[in-house]
């Protein structure tokens, strides 16, 4: 395949509420070469998709994921709060895909199902909160499914993304053939031009820092890098990164972007 490989941000997360398994059964419906999702760690150590630190935004919850058990983050709705989480007029059929908490292992168990190849980006989030439980319990939980490396034979290929160094390089040392990408939402003082730490071989630049900085997707992919923007939805945006050359978009509405690429 020709062109940027396509991930879903949350799922379709536009269309759909981020982080459901409605969101992300609908990116692979659309055509998505994978999907990405953020991971926190409960109370009782379990691995769930949700972006925020704290549940107000994304469900009927209260208060901070990580004060709460697997059990009682599933019994919140976690799809109402967004228009594709509400049935519309004469629509019957809303499922729990649509409201119902994501675990991780949920999601690997949707994606091993889905009968196609699926390249899952994995973000952990707040490494420095949750000491290096999140990684470790990240990579138990892949090493159960054979996911800590890349395997040719197996539809399901991981990455690990962060914005944290100390999360990378904590991946690098739990399973050092698990691709990883360092996020950058500006660019470290400390990171020479073009150049990644830590054994990286990707970088994740937010879409408005190759805005700002025309050159840094050229010199990191000469110097032998691979570059996933996020998160491209803005079709302006989309024009810019197809310019200037990059190996992922991670976009909300993989639809529109697979459209524009014409796929
Ligand atoms: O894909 C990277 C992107 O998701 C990072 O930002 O805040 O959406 O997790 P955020
Ligand atoms: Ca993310």
């Amino acid at each position: 395949m020709d062109g940027p490989l396509v991930f879903a941000h949350r799922g379709s997360s536009y269309d759909l509420p981020e982080h459901t398994l409605a969101a992300y059964l609908r990116a692979l419906d659309e055509g998505a070469d994978g999907l990405e999702c953020d991971v926190r760690l409960t109370r009782d150590g379990h691995l769930v998709c949700v972006h925020d630190r704290r549940l107000d935004r994304t469900s009927n919850g209260r208060g901070l994921v990580s004060a709460r058990t697997l059990a009682e983050l599933d019994a919140l709705d976690f799809g109402s709060w967004h228009p594709g989480g509400v049935p519309a007029d004469g629509d019957e059929v809303l499922d729990d895909t649509r409201t119902r908490l994501l675990t991780l292992e949920r999601l690997l168990d949707a994606v091993l199902e889905a009968g196609r190849p699926v390249r899952l980006l994995v973000e952990t989030k707040h490494p420095s909160r949750y000491g290096a439980h999140v990684e470790r319990r990240l990579v138990e939980l892949l090493r159960r499914y054979g996911l800590t490396e890349p395997r040719p034979d197996h539809p399901v290929q991981v990455t690990v993304m962060s914005f944290s160094a100390l999360a990378v390089r904590r991946i690098r040392a739990f399973a050092p053939a698990l691709p990883r990408v360092l996020l950058l939402e500006v660019l470290p003082r400390w990171l020479p031009p073009g150049r990644l730490p830590f054994g990286v071989r990707v970088a994740g630049p937010d879409v408005g820092l190759v805005r700002a900085r025309p050159g840094l997707v050229p010199a990191l992919r000469a110097a032998g890098n691979q570059v996933y923007v996020w998160t491209v939805n803005d079709p302006a945006d989309l024009d810019l990164v197809l310019t200037v050359g990059v190996d992922g978009i991670i976009t909300d509405r993989p639809a529109q972007t697979l459209s524009r690429l014409g796929r």
